[in-house]
């Protein structure tokens, strides 16, 4: 694997899956493969769980890791070219970005969407600009439009938790004080798309998410209809993804948030979520703390997604 930045970079899931299950069993089993190879994580934006997780898939695989957090402790950046370089940004992507290529085998890179311009963002304009400019191969650590790390340790729990070979997946739109970026939701369904399940997603009108990402998937406004018999509930918050509305809140509903009102008509449903996760806005504190709740193994198995990532692009170098 050259890149990782979107779920078809990783072939065949099934494989994938494999490999994860082999490593969650024995996950020191590659540990000199990274020998003397340095992995860099670059952090636009914060981070807890893709941080530590990612930190410590490279240490399984005896990596060296570089940690830089871009506008704490690095001169800030400018991305455009062409800009007159007289405000508060020293230094331009295209020198920061081949010097950082320069000390480093593999990059990691967060850089969310900046809500500024709806193209730029799907596009993903700093995203690419390392795969192009960085001569290294670079993954993503959550980019404006995808999270593949993280649909990738969901599909894994998924595949550990489900009990018929075609489980009914819902991902449902939740309300959030804030706007967030379509990156969880669109990078989920994608991933839904190629995995072998009955797959629903559920938002009020005005969330849509671009038809590139939801592909086959039954979109239903109604949210408990969506939920009869679902297996699995993913919940997440997004800001309208519409080229008319790009970005914007449009709804805090909170007869949205997960509850055990809504739990009670699935099939006794796993519930997932990425975190981090605001209670009683997105899901209930029953729901989160019930058995059901899948959000730790989750977060526990983004370890192993990033470790078979980080696998794959070791043995490609
Ligand atoms: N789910 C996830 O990516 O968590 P962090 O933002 O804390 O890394």
């Amino acid at each position: 694997m050259k890149n990782f930045t979107s779920v078809t970079d990783l072939g065949p899931l099934d494989q994938a899956i494999k490999e994860a299950f082999e490593i969650r069993d024995n996950r020191y089993k590659y540990d000199t493969l990274g020998k003397n190879k340095t992995l860099l994580m670059l952090f636009f934006n914060s981070s807890l769980r893709t941080r530590l997780s990612t930190q410590k898939a490279a240490m399984n695989l005896g990596m060296n890791v570089m940690v830089l957090d871009i506008n704490q402790g690095a001169w800030k950046l400018e991305s455009e070219r062409g800009v007159v370089m007289d405000g508060d940004k020293p230094e331009h992507l295209l020198e920061a970005i081949p010097v950082m290529g320069a000390y480093a085998d593999i990059i990691g890179v967060r850089s969310f969407a900046q809500f500024k311009n709806r193209d730029d963002d799907y596009q993903e304009k700093i995203l690419n600009q390392f795969i192009k400019y960085s001569g290294r191969p670079v993954f993503s650590m959550e980019a404006a439009t995808r999270h593949p790390l993280q649909s990738f340790a969901d599909l894994i729990t998924i595949e550990e938790h489900k009990t018929k070979a075609h489980p009914k997946v819902v991902l449902t739109w939740a309300p959030h004080p804030n706007a967030l970026p379509q990156a969880v939701p669109n990078s989920f369904a994608e991933w839904m798309n190629v995995a072998d399940c009955d797959f629903v997603i559920t938002h009020p009108h005005g969330y849509e998410l671009d038809a590139s990402f939801t592909g086959d998937a039954v979109i239903e406004y109604d949210q408990m209809k969506a939920f009869e018999g679902a297996d699995f509930i993913y919940a997440k918050n997004w800001s309208a993804a519409s080229p008319e509305h790009y970005g914007e809140v449009l709804s805090k509903d909170r007869s949205w948030t997960v509850g055990s009102r809504q739990m009670a008509v699935t099939n006794n449903a796993f519930f997932m979520h990425c975190l981090p996760v605001r209670r009683n806005m997105i899901v209930s504190d029953d729901v989160i703390e019930s058995p059901r709740s899948l959000v730790i193994p989750q977060a526990a198995n983004r370890e192993i997604s990033a470790t078979v990532v980080l696998k794959r692009l070791l043995e490609n170098l």
